[in-house]
């Protein structure tokens, strides 16, 4: 009996652990190569570009490139320029897909072959019909770089760079209209954060933030101040349905954290009379 009721003790605690371990496992094995850690493989692109015979103005690319957010990502130099990264002579042939560097107004459309919802809005805008009519608008290097580009935010609207064509006032109305929705998605990403370091399965709610996040930064892209406005409240109904969500699991999460606490308790205090009562008949015996 002593040990039923042990037995009893250590199943009630596994099974808390046990929503844990499942995502670290998911997490740790499931999504990456068993190899542990990236494949990385050999690229031609990038062993002749970093090699002494490259003239020196292009010879630190690769390395910029290396701490990208496509860097880490696995976005090579062939999937944006083309090319057969595992054949040296053949490298940088046309025939084998290589389209080399974009001219200035190409640009959306060389970045655009992925992401292509920016760059639907972006040709729409007062952006990308200057930059096609009079090659006076920005592209899509202008505002991210091309080689080091990092994760995209609005501290990017800033003085330096949206001054150089016209006024501040017209981006510094853009970036109001963006912060609070984007403090928002920050803060629930932070919550989301929390609960899956609790080994909580939230990868839906997550889902949902990281589309519609990535909708609304698209949004963006047209610079259009009245309609980032007008979308706002569509946005704001969208993340408090998502918000809703991480308050019931996070309530439910204490709710289950006090009742395993309680279990324990009861048990143990079980495992304890039981234990005195045996050594009573014992004493008897
Ligand atoms: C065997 C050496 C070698 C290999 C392999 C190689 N490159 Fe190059 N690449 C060069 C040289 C040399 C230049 C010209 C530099 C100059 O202008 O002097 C160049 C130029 C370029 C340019 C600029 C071209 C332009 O239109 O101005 C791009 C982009 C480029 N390489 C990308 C790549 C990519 C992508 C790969 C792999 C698929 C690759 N290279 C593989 C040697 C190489
Ligand atoms: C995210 C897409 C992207 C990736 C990945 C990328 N490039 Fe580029 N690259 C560009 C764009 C856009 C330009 C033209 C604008 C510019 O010069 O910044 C360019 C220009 C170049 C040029 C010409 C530079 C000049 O000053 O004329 C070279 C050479 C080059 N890339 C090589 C590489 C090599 C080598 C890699 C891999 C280590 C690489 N690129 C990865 C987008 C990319
Ligand atoms: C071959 C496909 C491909 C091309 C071409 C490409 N990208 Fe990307 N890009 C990706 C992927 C994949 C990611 C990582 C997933 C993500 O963050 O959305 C990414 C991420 C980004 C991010 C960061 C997004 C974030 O989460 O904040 C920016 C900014 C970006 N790319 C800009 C560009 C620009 C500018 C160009 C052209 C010079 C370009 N990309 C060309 C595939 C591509
Ligand atoms: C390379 C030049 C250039 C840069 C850099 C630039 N812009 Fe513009 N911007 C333009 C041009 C050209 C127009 C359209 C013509 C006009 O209205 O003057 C424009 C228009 C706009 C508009 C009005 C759009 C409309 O439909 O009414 C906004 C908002 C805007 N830009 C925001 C920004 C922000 C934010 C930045 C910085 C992240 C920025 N711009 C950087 C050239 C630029
Ligand atoms: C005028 C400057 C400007 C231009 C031009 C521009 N972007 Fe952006 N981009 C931004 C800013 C600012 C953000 C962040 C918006 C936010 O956080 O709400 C952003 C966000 C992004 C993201 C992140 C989206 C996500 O889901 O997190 C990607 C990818 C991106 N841009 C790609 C592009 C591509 C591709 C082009 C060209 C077709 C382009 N951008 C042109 C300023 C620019």
């Amino acid at each position: 009996m002593k040990y039923v009721l042990s037995l009893l003790i250590v199943l009630s605690a596994a099974a808390v652990a046990t929503a844990g371990y499942r995502e670290t496992f998911e997490k740790e094995f499931l999504s990456k190569p068993w190899a542990g850690g990236p494949i990385v493989e050999k690229s031609a692109c990038i062993e002749c570009h970093t090699s002494d015979m490259m003239k020196a103005s292009f010879r630190g690319i690769p390395d910029e490139w290396q701490g990208s957010w496509h860097a880490l990502n696995e976005v090579s130099c062939h999937d944006c320029h083309g090319g057969d990264p595992k054949d040296p002579s053949m490298a940088m042939s046309h025939v084998r897909g290589f389209v080399g560097k974009p001219n200035y107004e190409d640009v959306p459309e060389f970045c655009g072959k992925c992401h292509i919802g920016i760059m639907k809005n972006y040709l729409e805008s007062g952006h990308g019909r200057a930059l096609k009519a009079t090659r006076k608008g920005p592209n899509c290097v202008t505002c991210h770089g091309s080689h080091g580009i990092q994760r995209a935010s609005i501290d990017i609207i800033n003085e330096q760079l949206c001054t150089r064509c016209h006024s501040y006032e017209r981006a510094k109305t853009m970036k109001q209209a963006l912060f609070l929705t984007e403090k928002r998605m920050g803060e629930i990403g932070k919550e989301l954060n929390e609960l899956r370091g609790e080994g909580i399965f939230v990868g839906d709610e997550e889902k949902t933030l990281f589309s519609t996040q990535a909708e609304f930064r698209a949004l963006f892209h047209t610079v259009d101040v009245s309609l980032v406005k007008k979308s706002t409240d569509e946005f704001t109904k969208r993340l408090d349905g998502i918000e809703k969500n991480v308050r019931k699991t996070s309530a439910e999460l204490r709710i289950r954290r006090n009742f395993s606490a309680f279990l324990t308790f009861v048990f143990a205090g079980l495992a304890i009379i039981v234990g005195m009562l045996a050594r009573t008949y014992k004493d008897k015996d």
